[in-house]
């Protein structure tokens, strides 16, 4: 059989990372997978860093939309960020060239989920983003495939790192919000906006993917009622606390009567119950199916490892022939997303 033929662009934290994993484990992911996994080209800003990987086997090129279009690569294996501009134009031209996508980039998806899956579905191709959502945690996989066939009540959980990070050093070390924060930064793990991260975005693209799949609708990230974790005092924790609960930025998501609901706030939580327990930078997702009962997944959410984990899982997909729907269904067949408020009920 041929080789799988990727194409990197984006040569950061995970790129580096799944570099890595096909070369180091390429005899693994033949066996897997039945195919050979190389890297033909690649495209990054800087051509000069040092990734602590070889690069000198792969064509380069400094433009994503001319890596997207070779004649040479099968998958396009997008980990650019942002959720327009060079990773829009050349995830597009990838598809319109009838190359497969991966892609661990949440804002693209969740402003451009629908109109790239219905661009993908035209053109026979494959558009994947696992790594997007919960890092290492396959929760995709999860809901669009073994949970396929339970109707889901409800998802949640804690889908930013730094946000879970900054509200635990608060409550165990008493840092301020500032401080916190600042150590955050100190430690790298801001987004390069961090108003992403600490406003709830980031945590909210990632929710309304998961709603997207879990419910059958459309994406619809402006109907995500958001909050960020900037106005949580030391007080307001301490009080929590007192009456054996925590404080998380969850996201909850819910169909109702009246439509879907989607919140990403900061939220009490029982100290005891799992979502309660988890501490510094981690994720958790929970689902709730009408079959399964309740589905609890913890892990790392961010990081080299674990994203090139993510990526490394729908390349093998690919590989294997798996034609998977990037929502779950076609997208032609998801429904429009009627936003309902949360009730406190
Ligand atoms: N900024 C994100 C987080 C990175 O902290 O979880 C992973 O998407």
């Amino acid at each position: 059989t041929e080789p799988l033929r990727l194409g990197i662009a984006g040569l950061g934290t995970v790129g580096a990372g799944v570099v890595k994993i096909v070369r180091q484990k390429a005899q693994l992911l033949a066996d897997r997978s039945g195919r050979h996994v190389e890297i033909s080209a690649v495209a990054a800003r800087n051509r000069d860093k040092d990734r602590g990987v070889s690069l000198s086997d792969y064509a380069w090129e400094d433009d994503a939309v001319a890596l997207a279009t070779r004649d040479d690569i099968d998958v396009f294996v997008e980990l650019m960020g942002g959720s327009d501009g060079p990773a829009k134009a050349a995830t597009e031209a990838a598809l319109n060239a009838g190359k497969d996508v991966v892609t661990a980039n949440k804002a693209l998806l969740a402003y451009h989920g629908q109109s790239l899956a219905e661009l993908a579905e035209t053109k026979g191709a494959v558009l994947r983003f696992e790594a997007a959502v919960a890092g290492g945690i396959p929760i995709i996989k999860a809901l669009t495939e073994g949970l396929a066939g339970n109707d889901i009540l409800r998802v949640m959980g804690v889908m930013n790192g730094t946000c879970n990070y900054i509200l635990t050093r608060m409550e165990e070390a008493g840092l301020t919000y500032q401080q916190a924060f600042e150590e955050a930064d100190s430690l790298g793990f801001l987004e390069a906006d961090p108003e992403l991260d600490v406003g709830g975005i980031d945590a909210g693209h990632k929710l309304a993917l998961l709603a997207s799949i879990a419910y059958g609708t459309q994406v619809n990230f402006e109907a995500v009622e958001l909050e960020g974790i900037g106005r949580v005092t030391i007080e307001d924790i301490r009080q929590a606390g007192d009456m054996g609960f925590r404080i998380k930025l969850l996201g909850v998501s819910r169909m109702t009567g009246r439509g879907l609901e989607q919140t990403m706030a900061p939220c009490l939580v029982p100290a005891t119950s799992p979502l309660g327990q988890l501490s510094g930078g981690t994720n958790m997702v929970v689902v709730e199916g009408d079959q399964v009962g309740q589905i609890v997944m913890r892990g790392a959410g961010a990081g080299e490892g674990p994203t090139a984990s993510a990526v490394m899982g729908d390349i093998l997909d690919i590989a294997r022939g798996t034609r998977l729907s990037t929502f779950g269904q076609p997208a032609t067949s998801l429904k429009p997303c009627t936003p309902a408020r949360a009730t406190t009920s």
